[in-house]
């Protein structure tokens, strides 16, 4: 049995066996986990990832439990460590979890069941990353050579840490903008204007009000108009060049209301494509 706890853990070769078996259950596969049980413990609020495996759990067959913080008994001083060693006494297969703590996965080494990491803290969303991947691969048939710019609010995404280190080592070039507070000095920095011109992908990224010390300075419609993207920007981007985002979505601020839907946005394939790839996860979970 195999925990994903981070993709760097992973050589390209098996991060390619992830994303063929996604395709495999895009087409139709049948492949069930019957009567495996599943724990999904999010710490931390979700809809996609929390909701997506939940389906492919569904599609997969598998026992699933929900954890819900609210009304566990964190609530009465609980540990992190004690509540996922209460689930591996359950006899739980597997366990996928999401915490604000980067590599909270180092606390858990002596729990015995696998676990599937739906993020840790601003380090990594392998998940994500994968799904990311998928949707490229989809669109262009390869990850060599193509130019990726991701804007926003770099620092604190975990998105933009985990999908640069392995976009990086598929061969592609990866840059990223937005305002030079939420900036992370280890990446190249590519302008608004060039990356319209240049980019194959422009992966768009939410403000993460939550994870900020201070009030971001600029009002939205600022923001929207300094770093976000407008229909007038996307009719400047490449002719077969892709609009990503994570989601949530702040319409309005990073993108506006009908860049979410326009014909280059992947946002909506990319949320399908987490079902197929959370899919190809839990499968390989279970393999030898
Ligand atoms: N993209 C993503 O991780 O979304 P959720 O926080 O809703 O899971």
């Amino acid at each position: 049995m195999k925990s994903l706890l981070s993709l760097d853990l992973l050589t390209n070769d098996e991060i390619m066996d992830i994303l063929k078996d996604a395709q495999e259950f895009k087409r139709g596969s049948s492949f069930q986990l019957k009567d495996k049980i599943v724990a999904n413990l999010f710490f931390e609020p979700s809809t996609r990832t929390h909701y997506s495996f939940n389906v492919a759990e569904e599609k997969l067959g598998m026992k699933v439990l929900n954890f819900d913080p609210g009304s566990s008994s964190l609530i009465k001083g609980e540990s992190f460590y004690d509540t996922v060693k209460t689930f591996a006494s359950f006899g739980v297969d597997c366990i996928v979890i999401r915490h604000t703590q980067n590599r909270y996965y180092d606390e858990l080494k002596n729990i015995d069941v696998p676990i599937i990491n739906a993020g840790d803290g601003t380090k990594d969303h392998p998940s994500q990353t994968l799904l990311d991947l998928m949707t490229i691969y989809e669109e262009f048939g390869k990850f060599s050579g193509l130019k990726i710019a991701i804007m926003g609010d770099i620092k604190h995404s975990r998105v933009a840490h985990g999908d640069i280190s392995i976009m990086e080592r598929l061969n592609m070039q990866c840059y990223t903008s937005g305002p030079d507070e939420y900036q992370d000095d280890k990446y190249s920095f590519i302008s608004m204007e060039d990356a319209l011109k240049e980019m194959d992908v422009i992966m768009m990224l939410r403000v993460q009000n939550e994870r900020h010390t201070e009030k971001m300075k600029l009002t939205n419609e600022e923001y929207l108009s300094q770093y976000g993207l407008t229909l007038d920007k996307v009719n400047k981007m490449k002719k077969n060049a892709i609009i990503m985002h994570p989601a949530p979505v702040n319409r309005g601020v990073e993108l506006s209301d009908e860049v979410v839907e326009c014909s280059k946005s992947r946002i909506f394939t990319q949320i399908n494509n987490g079902v197929f790839v959370r899919q190809s996860i839990l499968k390989r979970t279970f393999s030898k």
